[in-house]
């Protein structure tokens, strides 16, 4: 009965067409257990995985996670290039996985202070896996929301001055097209688990409406069922868009 319940619950609830999720907690998770950090982010990584099969089970369109910030690069050399090592491995797998898994790879952020090994798989993932219907992973690498913006802003002064555009003439739906996010809607969920009650740079422009969901599970320990708690959360929430 219980069950059935809850499987009901389960196919009347909306799926937002975009999610987005800080992965954070790692560095504690793997603390409270004794082991070095980079053990938190291998576990993080198999969180992730297992996310991201769930999301394209559900039918979610689209699924943003914040890989590795701007700010990221403070962190001790060994931890960078655990991090940066995952990554390499999880694309690796993905691009042999491909055509089983119909996962979309997209990048957000500024890929060209990445090695020249990871600059060059996350472009053969991307190419490789335009066709694919799936749900679509933009993974945010060496990306910052400020940043992004003063880019986009970059971009724009840059047409002006080539005589292709006017200041006067800009628009939010034309600004959005020179982020890293051209042609991606904007998240309806931004999902932090980690405890933490910040944003942390990410997406700054697109999540203007966002519905925000903190948890203090730790991301190593994020399951399809937190995600699940996440969005039911947000079928609970009014969205007004600044209406009444
Ligand atoms: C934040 O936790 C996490 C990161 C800075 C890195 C996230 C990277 C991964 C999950 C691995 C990447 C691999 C794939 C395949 C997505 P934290 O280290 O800040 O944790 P803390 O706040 O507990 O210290």
């Amino acid at each position: 009965m219980f069950f059935k319940k809850k499987q009901k619950a389960l196919a009347e609830r909306k799926v937002p067409t975009h999610i987005a999720i800080v992965m954070d907690g790692n560095g504690r998770w793997a603390r409270k257990r004794g082991l070095p950090r980079q053990a938190g982010h291998k576990v993080g990584a198999e969180a992730f995985r297992t996310i991201a099969n769930y999301a394209k089970s559900i039918g979610l369109k689209y699924l943003t996670v914040y890989a590795f910030s701007t700010e990221n690069w403070k962190r001790s050399e060994e931890e960078v290039n655990a991090i940066m090592e995952l990554l390499e491995k999880y694309l690796r797998e993905a691009i042999a996985d491909m055509d089983k898994n119909r996962v979309k790879f997209y990048f957000f952020g500024d890929l060209s202070r990445l090695s020249p090994e990871l600059q060059e798989e996350a472009r053969i993932a991307m190419e490789r896996s335009k066709q694919y219907e799936g749900v679509q992973v933009n993974f945010c690498l060496n990306y910052g929301g400020r940043a992004e913006v003063v880019r986009a802003a970059q971009r724009f002064a840059q047409d002006c001055l080539d005589g292709k555009c006017r200041p006067e003439d800009l628009t939010e739906t034309h600004f959005s097209e020179l982020m890293y996010s051209a042609g991606v809607p904007d998240p309806e969920l931004v999902i932090r688990p980690g405890g933490e009650l910040r944003t942390s740079n990410f997406l700054l422009w697109q999540s203007a409406y966002a519905e925000y969901y903190f948890t203090d599970v730790l991301w190593p320990q994020f399951g399809p069922k937190d995600l699940e708690k996440a969005i039911a959360s947000f079928n609970e929430r009014k969205r007004r868009f600044g209406g009444v």
